[in-house]
């Protein structure tokens, strides 16, 4: 059943309702996008839920997803659409003899011999969906300048067959680890939404409803762990996904407390370069192992 929400809340209810615990600006954002049809440009590190967003919103509004994963080097063919070229050659050989190429031409060049890529799946859909243009920062310019004309016409130019206009108009969320500045046309036309590691409460909630059985007291020692470890200045800080994954690790190895000897044992799950596990290892380890930790007490 598609949703369609009246206000804020009732976004921050459904999101929700599906498993993914919004922050304030998360539910702002989705609700106007919905409402005004824009865009939403998510920013931020790995594994703060930008891709979960996309996948949460669909589930909640009851819509499709259709996902386009970004990586350099990605084409308007892979994205957009591409010509089915065995099919052609088949149907030119069934071809009686003596057709003349214009009508082999007009033949080929029909709706049935496109092969529809991502972005074209979306705006050709007949129920709208919710559209995950995922990574963009890992495409070029020059893709950004074909998406923008995508996104603000939603119409395709097809050289042989015309304009292909939209059936149905998708929420577009494009996602971005922030490797490369994007382009400002393109921000112009997005809401943006900047997602960040969460607020320790907002952290501890996630935990919890990924593992419901894990301990409390656990719990909340590990997202303030994982806090600690997030002030360091690692190559690749632990994110949510870290975090989740930790608390999964603790669960099935039965810890009922995290001491520093089950940190050690554990802690690769959450940093992953040699060098980090270092300097983990030396700045939290060892208050680890002190008797009792002022800073968990205050919270
Ligand atoms: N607000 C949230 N509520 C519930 N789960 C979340 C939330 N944010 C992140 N997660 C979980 O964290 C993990 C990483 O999220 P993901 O969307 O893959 O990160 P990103 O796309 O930002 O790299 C996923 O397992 C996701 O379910
Ligand atoms: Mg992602």
């Amino acid at each position: 059943m598609a949703a369609s929400p009246q206000s804020i809340d009732d976004v921050a209810a459904g999101l929700r309702s599906v498993g993914y615990l919004p922050g304030e600006s998360t539910a702002l954002v989705s609700f106007l996008a919905a409402k005004l049809g824009k865009p939403i440009l998510v920013e931020g590190p790995a594994g703060v839920g930008k891709t979960e967003l996309a996948r949460a919103l669909s589930t909640y509004l009851g819509r499709g997803l259709v996902r386009l994963q970004c990586y350099e080097g990605l084409d308007e063919a892979k994205a957009l659409y591409e010509w089915n070229y065995r099919k052609q050659l088949l149907r030119i050989q069934a071809e009686a003899e003596g057709a003349g190429w214009q009508e082999v031409q007009d033949d080929i060049f029909g709706e049935e011999f496109l092969l529809e890529r991502p972005l074209m799946s979306a705006i050709a859909a007949e129920e709208p969906v919710v559209l995950l243009i995922d990574e963009i920062d890992k495409t070029d310019q020059e893709f950004e300048a074909m998406l923008l004309e995508l996104l603000s016409d939603f119409q395709i130019s097809i050289p042989e067959l015309g304009r292909f206009e939209a059936r149905t108009r998708p929420i577009v969320l494009l996602t971005s680890n922030n490797t490369r500045e994007l382009t400002e046309a393109l921000k112009r036309r997005c809401l943006y939404l900047w997602l960040d590691y969460p607020q320790l409460e907002h952290e501890l909630a996630i935990v919890k409803l990924h593992t419901p059985d894990l301990d409390d007291a656990i719990a909340r020692k590990l997202v303030e762990i994982i806090a600690m470890v997030r002030e360091l200045d690692l190559k690749k800080p632990p994110s949510i996904a870290e975090s989740i994954d930790w608390a999964r690790a603790l669960l099935l190895l039965g810890a009922d407390d995290i001491d520093n000897e089950v940190f050690v044992q554990t802690m690769s799950v959450i940093v992953k370069h040699r060098t980090d596990l270092d300097v983990v290892a030396e700045r939290v380890g060892v208050k680890l192992s002190e008797p009792v930790r002022a800073a968990s007490a205050g919270q």
